[in-house]
């Protein structure tokens, strides 16, 4: 009920239609995790940073979402598999927890349907699911922690994606210095970007990008007033529902730490933060921001860059004499 008020107020109040009053802000801070079940998302975090998923032995949930670089690659596409060209940005999964359903186009309803997928794409992983338990369960310490956690040592894949997904929800990055700001330490921001805020909000970027993600919450048409330009083949939400209406519907991405996920949009065509906001507000509000709006837009969008994850990193069990072997050249 609460988002899509949001969204209507956002849209057709237009400019300056929010208050002051942090209560009434459309951005709200992100809350830290709680961790509810330490010893799942342990084994969500080994099985997050293990390649003997993939087919190649080489490839893990990190290499496209590289948790010292923003959850992302930094690359406008991914490389998967044999050294495939990936299809489509590599989104974030910061604050992925978030999003109201996963992928581009929505199509996963939460992350532990999404955790599925990237394993046995023959694109990103290239394994299969069968495959990936074999090599799970042929290591004594995992078939342990999964007895721990599950209560049996038969590992499955509906607890792989379950353990996977809770150490997703872990990571959420609280404590930005906009989150400050909101919660009242006037002094978290500069004059710059308080003005940033001031306009991302009146020139009506907080009718898609709003909530604690800023985005992630709908799914918007991108190139509402003008049409995009790209040779990225993806239709958005039409690719799922054939609809024509939903070409190039997509999920509007989160703004959180965008100041780490470069290259921008579903087709990384753009690097530079201040290029995806002019983009935007051509596309989106049909406005032609001056220089120093996009700077200060810029640097606001800069404040929202939270704590990122810290944790040690796993040190993964190793294989057995029966662990399937690494297939890395192999088509
Ligand atoms: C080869 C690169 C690659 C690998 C490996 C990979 N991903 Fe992804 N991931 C992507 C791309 C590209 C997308 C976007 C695909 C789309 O929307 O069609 C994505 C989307 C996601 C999303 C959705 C985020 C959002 O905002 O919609 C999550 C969550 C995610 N991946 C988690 C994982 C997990 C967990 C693993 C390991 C099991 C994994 N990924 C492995 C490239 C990769
Ligand atoms: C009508 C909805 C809408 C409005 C208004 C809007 N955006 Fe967006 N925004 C989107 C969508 C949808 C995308 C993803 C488009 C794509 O990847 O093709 C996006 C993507 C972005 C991105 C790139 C994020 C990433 O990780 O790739 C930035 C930055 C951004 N928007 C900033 C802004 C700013 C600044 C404004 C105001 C000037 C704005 N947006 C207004 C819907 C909107």
């Amino acid at each position: 009920m609460f988002k899509p008020l949001l969204l209507a107020l956002g849209l057709s109040m237009g400019t300056g239609a929010w208050a002051a009053l942090p209560s009434n802000e459309p951005i709200q801070p992100i809350e830290p995790a709680k961790i509810t079940n330490p010893a799942k998302v342990e084994l969500g975090k080994q099985l997050w940073f293990d390649p003997r998923l993939s087919r190649s032995g080489f490839i893990s949930c990190n290499s496209c979402h590289n948790l010292s670089m923003g959850g992302s690659d930094n690359l406008p596409t991914s490389i998967g598999h044999n050294w495939q060209e990936g299809p489509i940005n590599s989104p974030t999964v910061l604050n992925s927890s978030l999003n109201l359903a996963q992928f581009w186009d929505g199509r996963a309803a939460d992350l532990k349907e999404q955790a599925g997928g990237p394993i046995a794409n023959p694109m990103e992983m290239a394994f299969t699911h069968d495959l990936a338990l074999g090599v799970l369960d042929s290591i004594p310490q995992y078939r342990a922690s999964f007895k721990k956690v599950y209560g049996s040592d038969t590992i499955s894949i509906d607890n792989v994606t379950d353990a996977i997904a809770a150490f997703e929800e872990t990571l959420v990055t609280p404590n930005s210095r906009f989150d400050l700001w909101l919660k009242g330490d006037k002094k978290a921001l500069n004059k710059t970007e308080l003005a940033g805020y001031q306009l991302f909000k009146d020139v009506g970027c907080t009718a898609c990008h709003n909530g604690s993600a800023v985005g992630g919450n709908s799914f918007q048409k991108m190139g509402l007033v003008e049409p995009y330009a790209t040779t990225n083949p993806a239709e958005g939400v039409a690719g799922l529902t054939g609809n024509d209406a939903d070409r190039m519907k997509f999920k509007v991405p989160t703004l959180r730490n965008v100041e780490l996920t470069y290259p921008y949009f579903h087709d990384g065509a753009y690097w530079k933060l201040e290029e995806a906001v002019d983009v935007m507000a051509r596309l989106q509000l049909g406005r032609k921001l001056e220089t120093k709006q996009i700077e200060q837009i810029t640097a606001f969008l800069k404040t929202l860059t939270g704590e990122q994850p810290s944790f040690t990193m796993p040190t993964l069990p190793p294989s057995t004499n029966k662990t399937p072997l690494p297939q890395p050249f192999n088509k």
